[in-house]
C-alpha cells in the first residue's frame, strides 16, 4: 500500500499541530472580539438629546450624522479650555463636555464657527443653578403670533416696549449641525470625566497618547428644512402609497377644561349665556427634548388655578350664580399658542360648546410664584381699550379684582399704565378674534422675574419649594411650604374674583383656597409624581404615567401627555363628586337616571389604598405584614392593584379638548396665523463612551488582520491540496476482507 505522499510535503505530525493552532487562534479571536466589545463601550443611560423642530420656514435644534458622531472627549470647565478644542488639540474632532455654566450664546457661537473640529457637545447640569440666570428662549416669546403686529398695535409689536424675557439668549431656537446632549446624572458625568482624566490628559501639556477616551452621540433626524417641506412630502407620499414615510409630526396635545356648572356639551350655549373664563398654560420647554420642568413658567400658575377651581366649587351658592365659569388649561402655548389658537378656532367654527360671544370676562394667570413683594400686577391690552365700551368693561374687571384682593392682605393687586402691552399670553389669541375684556395676572410689572424661563433650571428650587430633610416622602406631600401658602393666597383672590364676576352676591369671603391642596399639587408636579394622592385620583391604566421624579411639561407628539392626564384627573378630584355608580355604570352611565354624558365626564379612578387591606391578605402574608408593621409605621403594599384599593366613580366636568394647531387642520403648513411647529422623527437616540486607538494603530491592526487572512487562506489552500495525504481515513476492516 502506498504510504503518505511525496517527499516534498512535511510530515503529517507537524500539519496536525498547525491545524490545531489555527483553530485555536480562530476561537480565541472570536471570544476576544466579544469581550472587547463588552469592555470598551459604556452606554450613557441618563441623557436628554436636543432634537430638531421645524416651523413654517426654519429648522431648529440639533442632529448627528446618520451613523452617529464620534470625537475625542475634552472637558471644558473654563473658557480657556476652549482653546485646546478650537485650535491646539492634535486629535480633532472633539466631543466637548461642557460645564453647564459655559452653555452660553458666546461659547456656542465659537463652537458653531468651528464645526470641523467639533463632533458634538455633552452639557452637564450646573448645581446650584447659574446665579446670573439662564434662558435659552428668545427675548420676545411667540412674537408674531399674539395680537400685536406691524399692522395692529405696531408700537407694541416685537416687544418694542418691554423685552419680556430679557435674559433670553435664543439658543433653543438656533439650528446646530452637531449633536448636543444633556448629562442628567452627575454620576455618569463623573464616569466620563474619569475616563477623560485617565486617558486624555497629556503629560505636561504635551499631546496625550493613544488610546483616547471618546464619545459617540446618535441623534440623526429625518426631517429637514421646514414644516412646509416635510408635511408636503408626507402628503404627496400618502396619495401614492398606503404606507407613507412620515418624517415629522405636528406638536399637539389636549387642553384641559371644566365648567363650574355643567353644560350640555353636545350643543352650544345660547348667545345670552355668559361665561367667565379663567385660563392658564400647561406647558413649557427647554433646550433639551422632554426636559421641561417649567416650575415658574407653568406649574405654579396651573396649580394656583386648580386650587382656585376647588375653592370656587365649594362656594355655597354655585348653582344659583347668574354666570358660569370656565376653567381652561392650555397646552402647547410655548409653541406659538397651539392650545389657545385651536380653542378660538373651534369656538369660531361652532365646534366648542362655548362661543366667543359667550365670553363675558377673561382672567389669565401668568407667572405668579415669584412675587418679590405683595404685589400682583394686572396686565391689560391697550388696543382693545381704545373702544370706550371695552375700556369700561376692563375697568369693571379691574375694580372687581381689586375688591376681591382686599380680603387677602398678602396679595396687593396693582394696575399698570394703560399704554403697556400684554405680556405673551393666551388672552392675545382671543383678542385677535374679538375685543373681550381680559386681564393677565402676573408677578412682574415689566420683564419676567423668572431668571430661568423655559430652561432646565426652572425647577422646584426656582420657586423656593423645598422640604425639611427629616421628612419622609409621604410627609413631604402634606408639608405646607411658604410657596404653597403664597400661591394659595393668589388662588383665593382669583376664586373670589371669579365668584364676583360670575355674579355672586356677598358671600365671597367664604371662598378660600386650601394651602394643603396647593402644596400637594406642587409636590406632585415638581418633586415626585408617583405619590399616594396622584395614584388615588388617576385611572388604573394611567398609573404608569406617574414617574418617581417631577413631571415634564413638554408638548409632545404622542398625546395626551402625563401632565395633561394628571391635570385632568386632579381637576376632576378637586371639583367633582364621588358617585356610587358601579364600574360598568361608570363606563356607560346612559341607562342610569339623572346621569348624562352630555353634562358630565365619568371616570373610574383607583381611589385610596384600603386601610383594612392587611386583614384581607392570606395568612402567610399577614404575619409578615404584622412583622413589618412592628418595624415601620406604614407598610407599603407590594403592588397597587385594585384589590388593595377602594376604586370609585368620579363625576366631574373636567374634559380634554384637542390642541392641534389649526394650520394642520387646514393644511396651511406655511401659515403665519397659526403655529406650524413640528417635531422631526428619528430612529435612534443614544450616547456612549469608549476608547479609540490612533489612526496608525487602527491601520496596523487592519494590516495585521489582512496579513492573517492571506496567511490562513494560503494554509487552507495547502491543507486542501494535501487533503488526501493529511486526512487518511482508516480503512474499515470489513472493506479489506472481500
Ligand atoms: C448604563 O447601564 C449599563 C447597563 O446597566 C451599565 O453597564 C453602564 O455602566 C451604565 N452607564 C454608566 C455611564 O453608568
Ligand atoms: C420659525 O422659527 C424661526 C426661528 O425661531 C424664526 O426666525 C422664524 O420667524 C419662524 N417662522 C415663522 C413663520 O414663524
Ligand atoms: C451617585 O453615586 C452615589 C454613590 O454611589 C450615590 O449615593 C448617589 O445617590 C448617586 N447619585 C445619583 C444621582 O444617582
Ligand atoms: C513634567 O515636568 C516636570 C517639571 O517641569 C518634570 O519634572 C517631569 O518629569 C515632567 N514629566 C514628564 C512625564 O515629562
Ligand atoms: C344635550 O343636547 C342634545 C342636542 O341638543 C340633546 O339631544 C340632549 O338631550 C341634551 N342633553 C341633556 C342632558 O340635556
Ligand atoms: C426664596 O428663598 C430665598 C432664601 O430663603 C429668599 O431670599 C427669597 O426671597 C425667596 N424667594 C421667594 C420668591 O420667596
Ligand atoms: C366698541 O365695541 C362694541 C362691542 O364691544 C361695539 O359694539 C362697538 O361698535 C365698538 N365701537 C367702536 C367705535 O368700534
Ligand atoms: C378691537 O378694537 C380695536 C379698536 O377699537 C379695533 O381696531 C379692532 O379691529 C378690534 N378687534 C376685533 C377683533 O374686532
Ligand atoms: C410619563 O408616562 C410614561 C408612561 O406612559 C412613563 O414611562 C414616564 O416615565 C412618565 N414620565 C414622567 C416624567 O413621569
Ligand atoms: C379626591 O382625593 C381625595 C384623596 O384621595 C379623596 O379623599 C376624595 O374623595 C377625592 N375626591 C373626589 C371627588 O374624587
Ligand atoms: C374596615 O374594617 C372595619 C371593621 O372591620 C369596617 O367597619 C370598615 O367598614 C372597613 N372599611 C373598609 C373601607 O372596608
Ligand atoms: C391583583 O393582584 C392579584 C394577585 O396579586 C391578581 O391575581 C389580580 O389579577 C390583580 N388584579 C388586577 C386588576 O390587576
Amino acid at each position: 500500500m502506498a504510504t503518505a505522499g511525496g517527499g516534498s510535503g512535511p510530515d503529517p505530525g507537524s500539519w496536525g499541530l498547525l491545524r490545531l493552532l489555527s483553530l485555536y487562534v480562530l476561537l480565541a479571536g472570536l471570544c476576544w472580539g466579544n469581550s472587547v466589545e463588552r469592555k470598551i463601550y459604556i452606554p450613557l443611560n441618563k441623557t436628554a438629546p436636543c432634537v430638531r423642530l421645524l416651523n413654517a420656514t426654519h429648522q431648529i435644534g440639533c442632529q448627528s450624522s446618520i451613523s452617529g458622531d464620534t470625537g475625542v472627549i475634552h472637558v471644558v470647565e473654563k473658557e480657556e479650555d476652549l482653546k485646546w478644542v478650537l485650535t491646539d488639540g492634535p486629535n480633532p474632532p472633539y466631543m466637548v463636555l461642557l460645564e453647564g455654566k459655559l452653555f452660553t450664546r458666546e461659547v456656542m457661537e465659537k463652537l458653531k464657527g468651528r464645526t470641523s473640529r467639533i463632533a458634538g457637545l455633552a452639557v452637564s447640569l450646573t448645581k446650584p443653578s447659574p446665579t446670573a440666570g439662564f434662558s435659552p428662549s428668545v427675548q420676545c416669546p411667540n412674537d408674531g403670533f399674539g395680537v400685536y403686529s406691524d399692522l395692529y398695535g405696531a408700537e407694541f409689536a416685537h416687544c418694542r416696549e418691554v423685552s419680556w424675557n430679557s435674559l433670553g439668549n435664543g439658543l433653543a431656537y438656533e439650528d446646530f449641525s452637531f449633536p448636543i446632549f444633556l448629562l442628567e446624572d452627575e454620576n455618569e458625568t463623573k464616569v466620563i470625566k474619569q475616563c477623560y482624566q485617565d486617558h486624555n490628559l497629556g503629560q505636561n501639556g504635551s499631546a496625550p497618547a493613544f488610546p483616547l477616551c471618546a464619545m459617540q452621540l446618535f441623534s440623526h433626524m429625518h426631517a429637514v428644512v421646514s414644516t412646509a417641506t416635510c408635511m408636503r412630502r408626507s402628503s404627496i407620499q400618502s396619495t401614492f402609497s398606503i404606507n407613507p414615510e412620515v418624517v415629522c409630526d405636528p406638536l399637539s396635545d389636549y387642553n384641559v377644561w371644566s365648567m363650574l356648572k355643567p353644560i350640555n356639551t353636545s350643543g352650544t350655549l345660547e348667545p345670552d349665556d355668559k361665561v367667565v373664563v379663567a385660563a392658564t398654560r400647561l406647558d413649557s420647554r427647554s433646550f433639551f427634548w422632554n426636559v421641561a420642568p417649567g416650575a415658574e413658567s407653568a406649574v405654579a400658575s396651573f396649580v394656583t388655578q386648580l386650587a382656585a377651581a376647588e375653592a370656587l366649587q365649594k362656594a355655597p351658592d354655585v348653582a344659583t350664580l347668574p354666570r358660569n365659569v370656565m376653567f381652561v388649561f392650555f397646552q402647547g402655548e410655548t409653541f406659538d399658542y397651539i392650545g389657545s389658537s385651536r380653542m378660538v378656532y373651534d369656538m369660531e367654527k361652532g365646534k366648542f360648546p362655548v362661543q366667543l360671544e359667550n365670553i363675558d370676562a377673561f382672567v389669565e394667570l401668568g407667572q405668579v410664584a415669584l412675587r418679590t413683594s405683595l404685589e400682583l400686577w394686572m396686565h391689560t391690552d391697550p388696543m382693545s381699550q381704545k373702544n370706550e365700551s371695552v375700556r369700561n368693561q376692563v375697568e369693571d374687571l379691574l375694580t372687581t379684582l381689586e375688591k376681591s384682593g382686599t380680603g387677602v392682605p398678602t396679595v396687593v393687586l396693582r394696575r399698570l399704565s394703560q399704554s403697556q402691552a400684554l405680556p405673551p399670553s393666551s388672552l392675545q389669541r382671543f383678542l385677535r378674534a374679538r375685543n373681550i375684556s381680559g386681564v393677565v395676572l402676573a408677578d412682574h410689572s415689566d420683564v419676567f422675574h423668572n431668571r430661568y424661563y423655559q430652561s432646565i433650571y426652572d425647577t422646584a428650587e426656582n420657586i423656593n419649594v423645598s422640604y425639611p430633610e427629616w421628612l419622609s416622602p409621604e410627609e413631604d406631600l402634606d408639608f405646607v411650604t411658604d410657596t404653597a401658602k403664597a400661591l394659595a393666597d393668589v388662588a383665593t383672590v382669583l376664586a373670589r374674583a371669579l365668584y364676583q364676576l360670575a355674579g355672586g352676591a356677598n358671600l365671597s369671603d367664604t371662598v378660600h383656597a386650601d394651602p394643603q391642596t396647593v402644596t400637594r399639587l406642587l409636590y406632585g408636579f415638581l418633586i415626585r409624581a408617583n405619590n399616594s394622592w396622584f395614584q388615588s385620583v388617576l385611572r388604573q391604566d394611567l398609573r404608569a404615567y406617574l414617574g418617581d421624579g417631577p413631571l415634564q411639561h413638554y408638548t409632545a407628539v404622542s398625546s395626551p401627555t402625563n401632565t395633561t392626564y394628571v391635570v385632568q384627573y386632579a381637576l376632576a378630584n378637586l371639583t367633582g363628586q364621588v358617585t356610587d355608580l358601579t364600574r360598568e355604570q361608570c363606563q356607560d352611565p346612559s341607562h342610569v337616571p339623572n346621569e348624562s354624558k352630555d353634562l358630565y365626564e365619568y371616570s373610574w379612578v383607583q381611589g385610596p389604598l384600603n386601610s383594612n387591606e392587611t386583614e384581607r391578605l392570606p395568612r402567610g402574608v399577614r404575619s409578615t405584614a404584622r412583622l413589618a408593621r412592628g418595624l415601620s409605621p406604614a407598610p407599603v403594599p407590594l403592588n397597587s392593584n385594585e384589590t388593595e384599593r377602594l376604586p370609585r366613580c368620579v363625576r366631574s366636568t373636567a374634559r380634554l379638548a384637542r390642541a392641534l394647531s389649526p394650520a394642520f387642520e387646514l393644511s396651511q403648513w406655511s401659515s403665519k396665523e397659526y403655529s406650524t411647529w413640528t417635531e422631526s422623527r428619528w430612529k435612534d437616540i443614544r450616547a456612549r463612551i469608549f476608547l479609540v486607538a490612533s489612526k496608525e494603530l487602527e491601520f496596523i491592526t487592519l494590516m495585521v488582520g489582512f496579513g492573517i487572512l492571506v496567511f490562513s487562506l494560503a494554509v487552507t489552500y495547502c491543507i486542501n491540496a494535501k487533503a488526501d495525504v493529511l486526512f487518511i481515513a482508516p480503512r474499515e476492516p470489513g472493506a479489506v476482507s472481500y
